[in-house]
């Protein structure tokens, strides 16, 4: 795996707002070439579209096609003994995506485990990691998460029949921000000292795009005695993790976002090293989570396999994983490094070219410090944002509206070009001046 040279680092002083400008920026940068590895979208009547929801579902890598297909033939040629024999034995499938994604999240292999859905993975964590006791019962969480992380914390407090609106508590941003000072959550935590049992927050925040400060935050719960975890569906394949290094207790994902693999597909989840043989800790079990030479036996003991495939309950979802292997290749072969520099690029150039073409009074929400943000950008329209999405929609430029006033637009540096960004931003540019 070597990395492919990308773009050198730009910043707002080189930018240009010709379309010449970003067309050069396409030709000049060797990570262009890896949008030939993607089908991207038509709208209804066959019109190839500018694609910038990829923060949404990510379009299909060209050789999932292929590998959903072996998988298929294995299951129609070898039926079950495709389970042990032929070129990728399911047994084991789900390790073929191990490494790749222990490298995006920044973890040792035996670290990460793909398997379940995102909320499953959520539901399994919460099971093992908030353990309320005495005093220390508390959950700490943000202000406007996503709704599917708010259900699961809120469940498992009531599942013990305890009540969310003392056990749960929220942080906001100061009054009239819409992003977070890494200060609102470490001056929280110590608020909460010893009545805290578990942090858990989105890494990067679905709606204004915001990559929080992880390690420090993860540094303040251990002080307060507390557990970590961290919610990833916007932050992987996109933002730079260090999970381990970071000493978060878990984080879980989903893969069907910038990591490409298909709605609905193959999760992931991250488990210290430290949790890797605590077998005091509780946790829901199923026969997949035993120890892979034990689990034919059908012993009625349950002996979790070492690390975060214990947490596994389930046999893994194979033609789920099949795309998910096929878009961790592609990574793998541009490296995230040079993604990321592509990314800050790309979403660089966006931020300048709405400057440039978009009306005072539309402002970009998504912190300014490129270190604070991924992909994303969060536009707040004020007016009618949803009329404003329709407009581009129509004009073939797919992003998405969030209630109540933003339109969210992802350039991923995988596939998509300076020139739609260009495109975008000057579309969006006449359609805001009427
Ligand atoms: C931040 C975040 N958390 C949780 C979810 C729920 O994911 P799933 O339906 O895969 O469980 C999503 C889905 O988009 C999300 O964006």
């Amino acid at each position: 795996m070597t990395a492919v040279p990308g773009l050198a680092p730009l910043s707002f002083r080189d930018f240009r707002p010709e379309e010449a400008y970003a067309r050069h920026l396409d030709d000049s940068d060797p990570l262009s070439a890896f949008r030939e590895n993607f089908e991207l979208p038509c709208d209804a009547s066959g019109r190839a579209v500018t694609y910038l929801v990829g923060n949404s579902l990510g379009p299909m890598p060209r050789r999932a096609r292929e590998l959903v297909m072996q998988e298929l033939d294995a299951w129609g040629g070898m039926a079950s003994e495709a389970r042990f024999r032929g070129e990728r034995p399911w047994y084991r499938y789900h390790e073929l995506v191990r490494e790749p994604l222990a490298r995006l999240v920044g973890a040792k292999p035996t670290e990460v485990v793909a398997m379940n859905g995102l909320t499953v993975n959520l539901h399994l964590m919460l099971a093992s990691f908030w353990r309320p006791q005495g005093r220390r019962t508390r959950i700490l969480m943000e202000a406007g998460a996503f709704p599917s992380d708010t259900y699961a914390i809120e469940s498992h407090v009531r599942v013990r029949g305890m009540d969310p609106s003392v056990e749960v508590v929220k942080v906001a941003p100061k009054p009239g921000q819409a992003c977070f000072d890494t200060e609102d959550f470490t001056r929280a935590i110590e608020a909460q000292g010893d009545r805290l049992a578990l942090v858990l927050l989105g890494g990067l925040n679905y709606f204004t795009g915001q990559v929080l400060d992880m390690p420090s935050i993860t540094a303040a719960a251990h002080r307060a005695g507390a557990m970590c975890g961290f919610d990833l569906a916007h932050a992987v394949g996109n933002a730079p993790l260090q999970l381990h290094q970071w000493d978060c207790d878990f984080a879980c994902w989903c893969s069907y976002k910038y990591l490409n693999a298909g709605a609905g597909s193959v999760a992931g989840c991250f488990v210290h090293e430290r949790f890797a043989d605590d077998l005091d800790r509780p946790r829901f079990t199923g026969w997949w989570g035993n120890d892979p030479q034990e689990r034919l036996r059908m012993l009625d003991t349950f002996v979790p396999v070492t690390g975060a495939d214990g947490w596994q309950l389930t046999n893994p979802p194979i033609l789920s994983t099949a795309p998910l292997k096929a878009s961790l290749e592609i990574f793998d072969q541009a490296t995230l490094p040079a993604l990321r520099r592509r990314s800050l690029a790309l979403t660089g150039y966006l931020e300048f070219m709405l400057r440039h073409a978009a009306p005072a009074g539309c402002s970009v929400i998504t912190p300014a410090d490129t270190g604070s943000r991924g992909a994303q950008l969060s536009i707040r329209i004020p007016g009618n944002a949803r009329a404003v999405a329709k407009a581009l929609h129509e004009q073939g430029f797919w992003c998405d509206f969030r209630e109540p006033d933003v339109v969210r637009a992802s350039p991923a540096p995988l596939f998509n070009r300076f020139a739609e960004v260009h495109a975008f931003a000057t579309t969006l540019g006449r359609i805001l001046k009427g």
